[in-house]
């Protein structure tokens, strides 16, 4: 299973950045993402805090939301000035908010400008510029439509594309209800892969073991993993010890210790101890314990003046 891309899925209040240095202790190698910026907020927004990350988490995408080329070329900018190591579009994303500002899975509709957006991005930044999207939108769900939108993104320079392989509905379902009511269709990410052999192509879309990653890394250039990364984080460990076996790997107790380090530190910096524990409760996962350590840290992070020790006094239902 050498070179084959693997990655954490950008999402919302999910992948901030606490939880990226958190993945990063059970896995050296995996591509992080951030959440969705949107171009405004940089623009608008304090982009210094938004776009906010510690060097350790590289290798780390930020994913932006826009469609305005010039915006885009800008945002990418700041962001390879920030030192991004990738910057990636959501073209994925259908929530009715961002339908309204033409950013995400509605802009399918609109290869052209899409295309537009990748050219502006690509003359203003050397990071390659890469594309989140699903298999279709609403009733252009066929083959051919996604293939048409490829070529033209192929076209205007982008050589990466990462599908979710399922289309989505932009009128009558809720973002949640997007990501498991249309099904998925593995087959024609697939089938991308063999009609454009040269894009690398990144399948993304219910994958939560590392035999499924295995298995769609024969037909595919790598796999995005999104909620399976949060429910068990420790498939991130599993992940690491058959696609980089050479990188050295903590201890779950290891990796509760330098997170806790981590913690202290943003703490001190004025952050709320209930964000720092989001990243930690799926931890344990199916282990004896591991509802005790989710109880202490839910119930015990909430009062007032609880400090780190809270993870480590949790920690002891599962590793004694
Ligand atoms: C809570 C949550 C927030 C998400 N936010 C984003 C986002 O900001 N950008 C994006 O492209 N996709 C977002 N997604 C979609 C995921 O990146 C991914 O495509 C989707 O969850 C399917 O993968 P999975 O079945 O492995 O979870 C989000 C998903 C979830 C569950």
């Amino acid at each position: 299973m050498k070179n084959k891309i693997i990655s954490v899925a950008p999402m919302m209040d999910w992948t901030t950045r606490h939880c990226r240095y958190f993945m990063r202790l059970l896995n050296q190698s995996i591509i992080l993402y951030t959440e969705m910026v949107t171009t405004g907020a940089i623009f608008h927004g304090n982009h210094e805090k938004l776009l906010q990350y510690r060097p350790e988490e590289h290798p780390l995408v930020v994913q932006l939301g826009g469609s305005d080329p010039q915006e885009l070329a800008q945002t990418a900018c700041i962001c390879e000035q920030r030192g991004f190591h990738e910057i990636n579009l959501n073209v994925g994303c259908p929530s009715d908010r961002v339908q309204r500002g033409m950013i995400g899975a509605c802009l399918m509709a609109h290869p052209g400008l899409v295309a537009e957006g990748i050219e502006a991005m690509k003359r203003r930044v050397a990071v390659p510029v890469t594309v989140k999207t699903r298999i279709g939108i609403d009733e252009q769900d066929s083959y051919a439509f996604l293939c048409d939108f490829v070529s033209q993104i192929a076209a205007a320079g982008c050589d990466t594309l990462i599908i979710h392989a399922r289309k989505a509905w932009l009128k009558g379902l809720s973002p949640k209800e997007n990501r498991k009511v249309p099904e998925l269709m593995y087959e024609r990410v697939y089938q991308l892969k063999q009609d454009f052999p040269t894009l690398t192509i990144i399948l993304n879309g219910g994958v939560t073991t590392v035999s499924e990653v295995i298995a769609h890394c024969q037909q595919v250039d790598g796999v995005m993993i999104g909620r399976g990364a949060y429910t068990n984080p420790q498939l991130l460990c599993d992940i690491g010890e058959v696609f980089s076996p050479q990188l050295a790997s903590l201890s779950l107790g290891e990796v509760i210790e330098c997170y806790m380090k981590y913690c202290q530190e943003e703490l001190s910096a004025g952050v709320a101890l209930t964000s720092l524990i989001k990243p930690l409760l799926g931890l344990f996962q199916g282990m004896p314990g591991a509802r005790a350590w989710r109880r202490h840290l839910s119930e015990q992070s909430h009062f007032p003046g609880v400090g780190v020790d809270v993870i480590a006094q949790g920690a002891e239902y599962v590793l004694g």
